[in-house]
């Protein structure tokens, strides 16, 4: 069940249990519309692509973590972390996404007369039945994009300007680095439904190997105060994913803000 209407996810009621669902569309429809969408099982990818309105080329898949709680618990949120690449995708995982659902989604609009010139953002779900489409975005996705863009070997203002003047047929396929990236987002007490903010954020000057994307911060008076939800993310490269999980969770462990709280549970399904 699905909230329309709701920013970044949050609203919507992914459950097997009907009553819940119920009482879930119940409450929405007092405030608007409701989208009942089929359960669709399986793993979640966001793949990125960049498009000029004829073409597309594909950037790396990355993984998700929609809910707030470890083992995808809780109610949905805007990412509470990401990685990239996914081991685990068939080789032929791009390949097949670009026909069955980048291209023929990029004709169509171009038929329509109202070609796609920008990023392409696939949301998708391996089912046991195949790749099924949840929903595209016509942007970067986040978190998964910090741990995307680093890996990128290839300039990404090169692609940007093919998209833009439809040169993306003459380019090669981008490049990524061989090294793995996890992102782990640092949340206020209560988010998603109510984040409580204005909080000290303290130890941002003291982690190592990391890089830290600020989201909801403030600088007041010389110190980091929290403005949002989603605070900060603590993005971390590695040779494996057991290497970029210890240098995020280590940068984690110094950073602290008052009843924050994160994921433990991030890239863990790929770690050795
Ligand atoms: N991480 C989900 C999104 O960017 O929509």
């Amino acid at each position: 069940v699905k909230a329309d209407g709701l920013a970044a996810g949050k609203g919507v009621l992914v459950t097997p249990d009907r009553d819940a669902a119920v009482a879930h569309a119940t409450f929405w429809l007092a405030h608007g519309s409701v989208l009942v969408e089929e359960f669709l099982a399986g793993q979640e990818v966001s793949l990125f692509l960049v498009s000029d309105g004829h073409t597309v080329l594909p950037l790396s898949p990355a993984q998700d973590y929609k809910r707030v709680f470890d083992g995808d618990e809780g109610p949905n949120t805007g990412g509470m972390g990401a990685y990239s690449p996914l081991p685990w995708l068939p080789d032929t995982f791009v390949d097949d996404v670009i026909e069955s659902v980048a291209l023929p989604t990029i004709r169509q609009l171009a038929s329509e007369g109202t070609p796609f010139i920008g990023l392409l953002y696939c949301g998708l779900i391996v089912t046991d039945d195949g790749v099924r489409v949840i929903e595209f975005n016509a942007r970067f996705g986040d978190p998964e994009t910090q741990v995307v863009l680093p890996r990128l070997l290839t300039p990404l203002s090169g692609l940007l300007l093919a998209a833009a003047t439809g040169q993306l047929g003459s380019l090669p396929r981008p490049e990524f680095s061989t090294d793995v990236a996890v992102t782990v987002v640092l949340a206020s007490e209560g988010y998603p439904e109510n984040p409580l903010t204005n909080r000290p954020i303290t130890g941002l000057a003291d982690v190592e190997n990391v890089t830290i994307a600020h989201a909801a911060t403030a600088l007041v008076g010389g110190e980091f105060v929290a403005t949002g939800g989603r605070v900060l993310s603590v993005v971390a490269l590695g040779a494996d994913f057991t290497e970029a999980r210890s240098r995020a969770y280590a940068a984690l462990d110094i950073i602290h803000l008052e009843g924050g709280h994160y994921r433990t549970d991030v890239a863990k399904r790929v770690a050795e």
